[in-house]
């Protein structure tokens, strides 16, 4: 009997679910890393949810191709050095900051600029207890709900990280936007992320625009043949050439809305980067393109499944890292005692 009851319960959930315009998923089912939970401002900072909804919203209302610059934000962030808002930082005497590095050069400023301004607010409420890298996840997470998409929730505690990669990490860590199937998947698998998670997340370009240069190579000095003829016209169109710097919309269907259309695009041989359309290319990915051009809502669940991994790659926790106060530059040091060797000597001095 009771057997019975939860079965047709279960069903009937699921069949809520499958209809459900506004997707909510049932993220607790999902492991978490130690260190992160579902709820782990409650008590700290209540007001931390609504203070990044309603200022996004304002936000985005002003600029409506904002979310897609700071939902890349949260996969730059995380993919380099793991999720320790180390690309929020401005360079210093040590070298040049993440954001110095080429695939960081087209991270819009006023990405950088929002995630501080959230940053400055909930600390205005909650005093310096949330960190920048935890306000960018939510952020992200706020910019593809906003868009249109799923609201998967965020497993929260990251802490920030008190040092940036080098330029050098930086390229190696990102995939290149020229990469195929077989390049990138190495990108993916060794952060914990399985192939199906690589064309999900990959469905993040259903909002968002990029330049010539990234995909330019695809129509000079020969066009990429596995596109459609009358998409490369119009790309030839924006980028006359194989210099040009213009730009144009990563999804030609529906540019700000998140949804699946990405994927129908690169059925119909219309995805933008080469990293884009050879999933559909690639016959080990190509089954997952395919559903997902099928299926808006089973996409739109899977990516918030997705990102709830990536958010959780290589998270400092507990005493590790710091909050930081700028989101741009690490915390000063509080005074330490060292002994220093001057002039023979040794000495107690203070440093910073
Ligand atoms: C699969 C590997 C990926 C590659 C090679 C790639 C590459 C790129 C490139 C080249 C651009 C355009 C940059 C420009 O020319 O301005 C771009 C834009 C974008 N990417 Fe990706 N990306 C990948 C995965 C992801 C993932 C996993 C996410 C998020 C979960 C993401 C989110 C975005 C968004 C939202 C934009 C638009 C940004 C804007 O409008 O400012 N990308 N990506």
């Amino acid at each position: 009997m009771a057997m019975a009851f939860s079965l047709s319960m279960m069903m009937f959930l699921f069949s809520l679910m499958a209809v459900s315009p506004l997707l909510v998923h049932n993220s607790n089912a999902q492991s978490i890393v130690s260190g992160l939970s579902w709820n782990f401002y409650n008590y700290s900072c209540p007001q931390l949810v609504p203070i990044i909804r309603n200022q996004l919203r304002i936000v985005f209302r002003n600029d409506p191709t904002l979310p897609a610059a700071v939902l890349r934000l949260h996969f730059h962030d995380c993919f380099v050095q793991g999720c320790d808002g180390s690309v929020l930082l401005d360079g210093s005497a040590s070298g040049p900051g993440e954001k110095n590095a080429p695939p960081n050069l087209t991270l819009r400023p006023e990405a950088f600029a929002a995630i501080e301004d959230l940053r400055r607010r909930v600390h205005q409420v909650c005093g310096q207890v949330v960190s920048c890298t935890d306000i960018v996840a939510l952020a992200a997470r706020e910019s593809v709900f906003l868009s249109g998409g799923s609201i998967y929730r965020v497993p929260l505690g990251r802490r920030d990280g008190t040092n940036f990669a080098t330029i050098d990490q930086v390229l190696n860590d990102l995939p290149f936007p020229q990469a195929n199937v077989s390049s990138l998947i190495p990108f993916f698998l060794s952060r914990n992320l399985s192939i199906t998670d690589m064309v999900t997340l990959s469905g993040a370009h259903s909002i968002g625009v990029s330049n010539c240069s990234s995909f330019r190579e695809r129509l000079y000095p020969n066009q990429d043949f596995s596109m459609d003829q009358t998409f490369a016209t119009t790309l030839r169109g924006i980028c006359p050439t194989n210099t040009s710097t213009g730009g144009t919309n990563l999804d030609v269907l529906t540019p700000r809305q998140f949804d699946n259309r990405y994927f129908v695009n690169l059925v119909n041989r219309r995805g933008l980067l080469t990293s884009d359309q050879d999933l559909f290319t690639d016959a080990r990915t190509s089954p997952i393109v395919t559903t997902y051009a099928r299926r808006p809502l089973f996409f739109l669940e899977q990516f918030g499944l997705a990102m709830i991994k990536m958010g959780q790659i290589n998270v400092l926790t507990g005493t590790e890292g710091e909050i930081r106060a700028n989101c741009a530059a690490r915390n000063a040091r509080t005074a330490t005692s060292t002994m220093l060797e001057v002039d023979g000597d040794e000495q107690e001095i203070a440093t910073y």
